[in-house]
């Protein structure tokens, strides 16, 4: 390992939060406030190649083909920094990434980004981490991506340090044909990123009642989930997403995400769901939207997005397995 080159290649899925992260009381280790419950998206995915190499002089990262400076390369860096400390070893590495959806796409990288990069650079320093530590790891180079590493349906208990806080798959994929159609109707950079979104979400008046009644909606979403019950879900999705939003547009300085688009989408889902469509939306921190419906009527609900004014693209998205390392499994 001293001498010679070792690669691993890992591929990881993002996820959509069903119950939001939002809020840390620790930002450089990414502890949440309240816990959150994902799925992964299967159709999407990100491959990452990391290899450690004596003749390096210091880390570097390309992503999608274009070398990667600044913020973005020390983020990758930091994370690479921990694995060494894990493994004993100060040798640079060379990380490179492709995302099979387009970066700028509106679908956040960071989630499948970080889970990919924690499984191939364990992996190629010899170390041997297990779903947990993996997901812990994950989770200090973005929050979510803790959730990327576990399959299916995941939860992540916040807890209130580095070892209590980390994600677990609640269901596999195969137990619920929930379908994501991401619903893009701008693919400019949002213009806050979420990190500073954490920071700023205590200044708002309503993240105290949001925190304190998450464990209420984790609860619902959890036992939506496990009984494949969509319109328990549905409601607890929205109110959770409104709640989040909520808490973005009154945080000093106040945070919009929406487009007009937006709107028309989000006015569109609650006026079919009301006249009898199992569907829901969710947005992230980005005017894209998440439209949810179980799978038999996903087939309907894509076709009539693509007829709304403003959409530019309709993926349509299943519920994704684990993060895996190219050769097998993550636990084989
Ligand atoms: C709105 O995980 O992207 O998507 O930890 O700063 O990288 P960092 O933030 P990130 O935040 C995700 C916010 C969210 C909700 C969620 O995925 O739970």
């Amino acid at each position: 390992m001293k001498t010679k080159t070792a690669k691993a290649t890992a591929t990881a899925h993002p996820n959509i939060a069903l119950i939001k992260y939002w809020g840390d009381f620790d930002s450089n280790l990414h502890i949440p406030v309240n816990g959150s419950i994902s799925m992964n998206l299967r159709e999407l995915f990100t491959r990452t190649s990391v290899s450690f190499d004596p003749y390096l002089g210091h880390d570097q990262f390309t992503l999608d083909g274009r070398q990667v400076s600044g913020s973005g390369l020390e983020r990758v860096s930091s994370l690479l920094e921990r694995v060494r400390q894990m493994a004993g070893i100060t040798i640079s590495a060379s990380v490179e990434s492709h995302n099979n959806f387009p970066t700028g796409s509106g679908v956040a990288s960071s989630a499948s980004g970080f889970a990919a990069l924690s499984l191939a650079a364990s992996k190629a320093t010899g170390l041997d981490l297990d779903e947990k530590s993996l997901s812990r790891l994950a989770r200090t180079g973005s929050g979510s991506a803790c959730r990327s590493i576990l399959k299916g349906f995941v939860e992540w208990q916040a807890g209130s340090s580095d070892q209590e806080s980390y994600a677990y798959s609640i269901a596999p994929p195969e137990h619920w044909d929930l379908v994501d159609c991401i619903v893009l109707v701008s693919q400019d950079e949002k213009p806050f990123s979420s990190s500073l979104g954490h920071t700023l979400a205590q200044t708002s008046l309503l993240q105290s009642v949001r925190v304190a009644d998450a464990p209420r909606r984790l609860r619902i979403c959890r036992n939506a989930i496990f009984n494949s019950d969509f319109d328990a879900l549905a409601n607890v999705v929205e109110l959770d997403s409104n709640l989040m939003h909520a808490v973005m547009l009154t945080s000093s300085p106040s945070l919009l995400y929406w487009h007009p688009n937006t709107v028309t989408i989000m006015q569109a889902v609650q006026s079919w769901h009301k006249a009898g469509l199992p569907v829901c939306y969710t947005i992230d921190a980005g005017p894209n939207v998440h439209v949810l419906c179980p799978g038999d009527v996903s087939g309907e609900v894509a076709e009539r997005l693509k007829q709304l004014s403003g959409v530019v693209k309709v993926l349509v998205t299943h519920p994704g397995g684990p993060a895996m390392l190219e050769n097998g499994p993550l636990n084989p």
